[in-house]
């Protein structure tokens, strides 16, 4: 296996770092555009391998994709980050030239591979990342869910003081202040959450979620990486090691759950041919209206990206 992350900043190089600790891949190329950063990256990480005790080699290269080619998945993290105060659709337009032309030379070098977009605003450049591959959707998704669940569930752990491994959520929508976690969905060792905590407590927890990214960027001045770079690598292993594994991914939705031509967090399969199911739930009317306001916000970005026209030439 050959992976690919392209941004070796805060989320890439974390990511590319619990890629090689857990030996998803025989090769991880760390790409950037800053001259020799993710040489020194690569090399940095590569030397905690005897530490860490696995085999994955690492390499690093200055916008140079011929290094890339063949990769089986490639994790899209370049783009600037958020700043106080900056909302993740004030990104759009510099980080929408970075994806499509990242994308471009992903695809020229690797084909056949699966593009996992993490750069803001999330589902936008997933959208871009799209248009400029014109690859299969099942091909081309967002990293933001497997994050925001992560959130949700670190949260509850602590709230209810148990183990995060006990607690199993899903969450729709866009990745940003409409995000709907869906508590009806949340157990934990297989009890509904709704009968260990009250719903004073809960919503005021599905809030902070909802909230969860703009809450690091207060503390830290710009936006998370641990936990994001974490995620990312979660949905690599689910890729290349075949797991069918079921995680909120920003999807391409034609007809699931009556949206159209939108790229939108929902409950997928994933496994070795990338999204292998999108799984629609039986939401009720109150969920629906959340997901359709979210679904709404989404459209909205992704409006300004087409009329940016900058996917098209
Ligand atoms: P960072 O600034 O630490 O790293 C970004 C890297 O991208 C830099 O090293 C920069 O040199 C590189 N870069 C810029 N243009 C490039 C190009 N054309 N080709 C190759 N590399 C290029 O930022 P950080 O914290 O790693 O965040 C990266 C992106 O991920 C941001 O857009 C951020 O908003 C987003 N993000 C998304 C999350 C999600 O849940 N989807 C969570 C956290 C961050
Ligand atoms: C996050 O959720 C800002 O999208 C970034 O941490």
């Amino acid at each position: 296996m050959k992976i690919t992350v392209v941004g070796a900043g805060n989320v890439g190089a974390t990511c590319a770092d619990v890629i090689a600790h857990k030996e998803l891949a025989n090769e991880v190329v760390l790409v950037d555009i800053k001259e020799n950063f993710a040489e020194g990256k690569a090399l940095d990480i590569w030397q905690t391998a005897p530490v860490n005790m696995y085999d994955t080699r690492l390499r690093g290269s200055t916008n140079d994709y011929s290094k890339t080619a063949g990769s089986d998945v490639v994790v899209i993290t370049s783009g600037l980050p958020r700043k106080p105060g900056m909302s993740r659709d004030d990104l759009i337009s510099t980080n929408a030239a970075i994806v499509k032309s990242v994308t471009e030379q992903v695809v020229k070098y690797s084909p056949d591979t699966i593009i996992i977009v993490v750069s803001n605003p999330l589902d936008v450049m997933t959208y871009c990342a799209y248009l400029t591959a014109k690859i299969d959707p099942s091909r081309v998704f967002g990293m933001a869910g497997v994050l925001d669940t992560a959130r949700y569930r670190a949260f509850l752990a602590e709230a209810l003081n148990c183990s995060p491994k006990d607690i199993q959520a899903v969450l729709m929508g866009g990745h940003g202040d409409t995000m709907v976690p869906l508590p009806r969905y949340t157990t934990v060792g297989g009890i509904p959450v709704t009968e260990l905590i009250d719903s004073k407590a809960l919503d005021a927890i599905v809030d902070r979620t909802k909230k969860g990214g703009g809450e690091i960027v207060n503390l830290l001045g710009t936006s998370a990486w641990y936990a994001p770079g974490a995620a990312a690598a979660q949905m690599v292993e689910a890729i290349v090691r075949d797991q069918k594994r079921i995680f909120p991914v920003c999807a391409w939705l034609q007809g699931e759950y009556g949206l159209n031509n939108i790229y939108m967090g929902a409950p997928v399969k994933l496994g070795r041919k990338g999204i292998e199911q999108i799984i629609e739930l039986k939401l009720n009317t109150a969920e629906m209206q959340l997901v359709n306001d979210s679904a709404k916000a989404v459209k909205e970005v992704m409006s300004v990206l087409d009329g940016m026209n900058t996917t098209t030439a």
